[in-house]
């Protein structure tokens, strides 16, 4: 049978506290409703259905995808309500897989689980230490009878430890007949998705439930310490997964995944590291404590120190970076490139076995092989309007605290003088020096004070 997955995205989040729509709040760095997406999509639904009502235009602009149907919920009226507002462009004949745009953590292998259970309804269930919040799950002798929320449960259903996911899966014309039956006589006022539950029973139709082992898996995100609880949730997910891939971790509690990371044998990622977006790890990669890697590809043997930050960086293998580097977006590092302390680099290759040691600048610069870059030295490459280059040729060495003032090209081999100011070209293989000339006055004499006593 063909499926329709419903995304319900319209609540304000109201318990977020927060002005920025509750599915857009980031969960490893990406919005919660990205996550809920991939689900989705993972499961080649015939239709994605987007019900959003809350930050309508951020919501839709976070989530450009053309694979989309967007249902406008004008009014948070409630599940059942939500639901409906998807309902009509849905063909009969299709199964509804309802998922929260809260409830991120769900895995991709449950969700099939759930479809492929063979039962006309079939409700996803946890049986949890603490069920407060949740709707819980009434049977009577083994059979779901109904799902009565918290705020309607008597104090028996309270004490029912089994709760609703919120996740289900239901055929399209079932769902219609019976969601035009919910009423909003509750004590929140709202038209309850989880009430086509007792029409099921009702009908006589034998409602599922798939109950799952881990209930940290569906955890719903209402406030900022159930966010806490997921972000850890998951990235003591993502450091198990690095780890039996055979990356050592200093200490799996002390780290970041948010993005997609690969990594060869061998690797090693020290406490406080943070790894964001698409990022490359080769053999034997190490990085230091407190180091932010993003969309980055490291090479084999490269070593990244304490404090580092690399962004949009491509190292070839067993370079050095740091501690406190700085490698901003089109940064290349050939083998065996050296990048010491408080030195920034933007847009620039540095070729083999070359140096910038300490202290220095280098933006929109190519630096040949075997190159020594004093310390404090400078590419001075933009003039106030437009950027320029400079170019190192090999063997080239720079003196100390030199500013290098683009465009301008060092020849290979050549010697720069610290504490020159470089405005044109320096020959390759030769001394440029571009300083005023040190002299010594010898009759110069210190002035003195007339009268010391008021000084
Ligand atoms: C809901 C379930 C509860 C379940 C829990 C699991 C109902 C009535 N209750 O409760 O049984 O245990 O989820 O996490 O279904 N939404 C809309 N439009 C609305 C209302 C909500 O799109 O009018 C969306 C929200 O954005 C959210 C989801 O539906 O993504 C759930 O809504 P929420 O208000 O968080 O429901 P819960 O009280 O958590
Ligand atoms: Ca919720």
């Amino acid at each position: 049978m063909s499926l329709s997955v419903i995304v319900l995205a319209a609540g304000r989040g109201k318990r977020m506290r927060s002005e920025t729509p509750k599915v857009l709040h980031p969960l490893a760095g990406r919005p919660l409703l990205a996550h809920v997406l991939d689900r989705a999509r993972e499961l080649e639904a015939a239709a994605i259905y987007v019900v959003h009502g809350h930050g309508t235009d951020r919501v839709r602009a976070a989530f450009p995808a053309r694979d989309l149907t967007w249902c406008l919920q004008a009014e948070q009226l409630g599940t059942g309500h939500a639901v409906a507002q998807a309902l009509p462009g849905i063909p009969d004949d299709h199964d509804v897989l309802v998922l929260y745009g809260d409830v991120p953590l769900v895995r991709g292998a449950t969700l099939r689980e759930l479809l492929g259970a063979g039962r006309r309804c079939a409700v996803l269930t946890a049986v949890v230490p603490d069920p407060a919040g949740y709707g819980r799950v009434v049977r009577r002798s083994g059979r779901i009878v109904k799902i009565v929320e918290q705020k309607d449960a008597t104090p028996e259903e309270a004490g029912i430890a089994e709760i609703n996911t919120g996740i289900m899966s239901v055929p399209a014309k079932d769902l219609r007949r019976w969601l035009a039956r919910v009423r909003n006589d509750n004590t929140q006022g709202e038209y309850y998705l989880t009430d086509v539950i007792s029409t099921a029973f009702a009908e006589g139709v034998e409602v599922l439930g798939v109950q799952i082992d881990d209930p940290e898996e569906v955890a719903g995100i209402n406030d900022k310490v159930q966010l806490a609880h997921a972000e850890r949730a998951f990235q003591r997910a993502a450091a198990r997964e690095l780890m039996l891939q055979g990356v050592t971790i200093a200490d799996p509690g002390r780290i970041d995944i948010r993005g997609r990371v690969t990594a060869g044998a061998d690797v090693f990622l020290d406490v406080g590291v943070i790894l964001s977006g698409d990022v490359h790890l080769g053999d034997r990669v190490r990085i230091g404590p407190n180091s932010l890697v993003t969309d980055s590809t490291l090479g084999a043997d490269t070593i990244v120190h304490a404090n580092s930050i690399i962004d949009g960086a491509t190292t070839e293998g067993a370079c050095e970076i740091g501690p406190f580097a700085r490698l901003r977006p089109g940064t290349e590092l050939a083998a065996r490139a050296k990048i010491g302390n408080f030195v920034e680099v933007k847009m620039s290759r540095i070729d083999t076995g070359s140096k910038v040691n300490h202290l220095s600048y280098i933006g929109d610069a190519a630096v040949g092989a075997h190159v020594n870059v004093g310390a404090g030295t400078i590419t001075c490459n933009y003039d106030g309007a437009v950027k320029h280059r400079t170019t190192i040729g090999d063997d080239a060495f720079i003196g100390s605290g030199v500013m290098l003032v683009a465009p301008v090209e060092i020849g290979a081999g050549a010697t720069i003088g610290a504490g020159s100011t470089i405005t044109r070209d320096a020959p390759a293989g030769t001394l440029t020096v571009a300083r005023a000339r040190q002299t010594t006055v010898e009759a110069w004499r210190r002035p003195v004070k007339k009268n010391p006593e008021h000084g």
